[in-house]
């Protein structure tokens, strides 16, 4: 399973990707708002710090606008996802964004129906946010494992994001119903090194070999 941060914040994805196992980035406009920062400054300097898929998301509500604006931020890098919120509108400038060879990533989906519309229209990435419907007593997960089942069952090539993850258990949750990816905030993807038994292990290795006097 691919692992996505869900941040604009550069030091961030600049870490991550670091360590070898960002393999892609997903912003949104709040995300990008929180910066202070221009829009296209931003996003071009995550795409040329993370090599991967990088998602920007366009404003206008309006098919037109939409199309308009995705031309507009695909051409500022060649790993940038347009999202697409999958409103009707949205869904209907799938098709085109498309057939023009713009990657998008069909955004704030909250229904399983949501997606299999969006996946007919040729979206490159679903995102389910699934911790934004567990926030409303939902399953988030049980979503998602839909849209993996809907998926797997039509043979659609598009990939699957599990958004708004909240905690360490919807990435484990995430790939043990085969998601092709999840997106998460970074404190999120440090979470994920941790464990107590891990620090006490390498502690105890590291105290016999001292107090046994070795040396490589
Ligand atoms: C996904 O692409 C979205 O940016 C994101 O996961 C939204 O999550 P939030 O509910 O943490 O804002």
């Amino acid at each position: 399973m691919k692992i996505f941060l869900d941040t604009a914040h550069v030091e961030e994805i600049r870490t991550g990707c670091s360590w070898g196992i960002v393999d892609g980035v997903t912003t949104n406009p709040s995300h990008v708002a929180a910066t202070g920062r221009p829009f296209r400054e931003v996003v071009e300097e995550i795409c040329d710090i993370c090599p991967g898929p990088v998602s920007a998301e366009v404003i206008s509500t309006e098919a037109e606008g939409m199309i308009e604006q995705a031309r507009e931020v695909s051409s500022w890098a060649p790993n940038i996802v347009v999202k697409i919120p999958v409103i009707k509108e949205g869904i209907k400038a799938l098709p085109v964004l498309s057939a023009e060879g713009i990657k998008t990533n069909a955004t704030v989906c909250f229904s399983a129906n949501q997606a299999l519309l969006a996946a007919k229209a040729g979206a490159t990435y679903i995102s389910p946010f699934v911790g934004r419907l567990d926030a409303i007593g939902h399953d988030g997960m049980q979503l998602a494992e839909e849209i993996v089942q809907i998926y797997s069952q039509y043979d659609f090539d598009t990939e699957i994001i599990v958004a708004a993850a909240r905690h360490p258990l919807h990435v484990l949750q995430a790939a043990l119903i085969g998601a092709h990816i999840t997106t998460m905030r970074f404190d999120i993807l440090e979470q994920m090194f941790d464990h107590p038994l891990t620090d006490a292990g390498v502690e105890q290795f590291l105290a016999d070999w001292n107090a046994a006097g070795l040396s490589l």
